[in-house]
């Protein structure tokens, strides 16, 4: 009898108990403002970053329905300056059949500027998706195209699809571009438990060929996703091109992250400049993941938007937000040629417009061995600062940024160490670090702070670190500090995004 009221009670409990878990507590605080995050509901990748006509589109993998990862589906945005954007209805919808259900994985979008596909109407240049559908009944992934005719808004499946189909369960995320010098299209596809991509051409988008592969080499211990196959110039020098291939995988850590190869395609087989065993990474931290460039961007300009992974903590009624827009840039170094970011130049038009009142500068600071405030009650304590600073390290061990700072000056850290050379974020016992080293005796720091996320460039872009904090209400000091010594501090410039 006691058994069955126990029984009894439980069935009636435990749904209040699993909901009372489930119920989202909303985080304002954490809402990034300029960086993009849907209204609501879960983001992953970007997916279909396309410039058509002044606007930036931004697809991005969506669940339309709820706050977790699941009905997989393309979500829509788009923006005039990379800064504010515009929330559209879902352009690509997961496909419910009878027997099958597709999830729209994520891929790319080209402008069908020939009509290659024949999709186009009315002599307009149609816009093709290609995506990898997923099918977890079939344990199936392939890839699929689709068009669109209003601009991106809407796009209608072909009913060939699929277009390449290899058979395998895990196939994925097909990069686009076309190739102007061979007139067709090249796509890169990752086979990712292979650790492997693989390049396939096509004069139609329909038809593909494969080319070649290319895989084993760099870091291997993590599934590849998300490749892309860029051509870059170097130094800015048109006449100087390499190509940049970067694929999502792991990073020396063990954590989640990014890597890159830079070196030669000849139209069928890329060839890694450096040796097999080099790894070589896009960014440092635990957050950035499944960054993809723009398709279709004028004078060969490169800019990629990556994922800000959200596993810490959830953020309610989004989750997941995107990485500030990057400019990619190829630079010839001692090392050889590495890539560097910057935060896309287009946003600079954003800052420059900024009143007074949201804009700082300082000059020749010296700072000793202390912290000094660069706040007050009402400028600069919103958590949405962007920073830039140039630093001449003197006899401090550290010095750098606290922000998110609490009353007793506690906070998130943003330091360089100058015998380790290295750049770290220290947020309570949770500490990242780079090894980067001065620039001609100068430590530039571009740091991204919006809510939750944080980005930090360092020596214009040559490395870069990004995670997730979540600061405490009123956590909101910000200042500069040496520690054991002095930094002078050439120039800061400082803009505050709150809107
Ligand atoms: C990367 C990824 C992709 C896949 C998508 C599914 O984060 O796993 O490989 O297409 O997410 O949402």
């Amino acid at each position: 009898m006691k058994k069955k009221i126990f029984s009894m009670l439980l069935a009636g409990l435990l749904p209040c108990l699993l909901h009372a878990q489930e119920t989202p507590v909303p985080t304002p605080q954490w809402r990034p403002v300029y960086h993009f995050s849907p209204p609501k509901n879960w983001t992953n990748d970007p997916n279909g970053l396309i410039y058509l006509d002044g606007v930036y589109h931004l697809y991005y993998q969506h669940n339309p329905f709820e706050n977790k990862w699941g009905h997989m589906s393309w979500g829509h945005a788009t923006s005039k300056d990379l800064l504010h954007w515009q929330h559209l209805p879902v352009a690509i919808p997961e496909i419910v059949g009878k027997d099958t259900t597709t999830w729209i994985f994520s891929g790319s979008a080209v402008l069908d500027a020939h009509n290659s596909s024949g999709f186009g109407r009315n002599g307009k240049a149609p816009i093709i998706a290609i995506y990898t559908a997923d099918q977890p009944k079939q344990q199936k992934e392939s890839q699929f195209i689709a068009y669109s005719n209003d601009g991106g808004l809407t796009y209608t499946n072909y009913a060939g699809n699929p277009v390449v189909d290899i058979h395998k369960k895990d196939f994925r995320d097909p990069s686009v571009i076309w190739l102007e010098d061979q007139h067709k299209w090249l796509m890169t596809v990752a086979v990712p438990f292979e650790h492997k991509v693989q390049f396939y051409s096509s004069a139609n988008l329909k038809d593909w060929e494969l080319l070649s592969e290319f895989g084993g080499q760099g870091d291997t211990r993590k599934i590849w996703e998300c490749p892309s196959l860029t051509p870059i110039s170097v130094d800015g020098n048109p006449a100087k091109k390499k190509w940049l291939l970067m694929v999502s995988s792991g990073n020396p850590d063990g954590a989640t992250g990014m890597q890159y190869f830079t070196g030669n395609f000849d139209g069928k087989t890329f060839t890694n400049d450096n040796p097999a065993d080099k790894p070589l990474f896009v960014d440092y931290g635990k957050t950035f993941y499944a960054a993809i460039p723009y398709n279709h961007l004028p004078e060969n300009r490169q800019t990629m938007i990556g994922w800000l992974m959200p596993f810490e903590k959830a953020t309610s009624p989004w989750r997941g937000q995107m990485s500030i827009p990057r400019d990619l840039l190829l630079k010839t170094t001692p090392a050889g040629i590495r890539l560097f970011q910057q935060p896309s130049a287009v946003l600079d038009a954003s800052l420059d417009k900024l009143p007074a009142a949201k804009k700082m500068t300082r000059k020749a600071m010296t700072i000793n061995s202390k912290a000094v405030p660069l706040n007050g009650k009402r400028y600069f304590n919103t958590n949405t600062n962007w920073i830039d600073a140039t630093f001449t390290p003197g006899t401090a061990s550290d010095f750098g940024f606290r922000i998110a700072q609490q009353k007793d000056g506690n906070g998130v850290v943003i330091g360089y160490n100058t015998q380790r050379e290295e750049l770290y974020i220290k947020d309570g016992n949770d500490v990242q670090r780079m090894s980067v080293a001065a620039t001609g005796n100068k430590i530039r720091m571009q740091v991204l702070f919006d809510r939750s996320s944080v980005e930090v460039f360092v020596n214009d872009g040559e490395k870069v670190l990004t995670t997730l904090v979540f600061p405490g209400n009123d956590a909101s000091g910000f200042s500069v500090f040496a520690e054991n010594g002095s930094v002078q501090l050439d120039t800061l410039k400082a803009w505050d995004l709150d809107k």
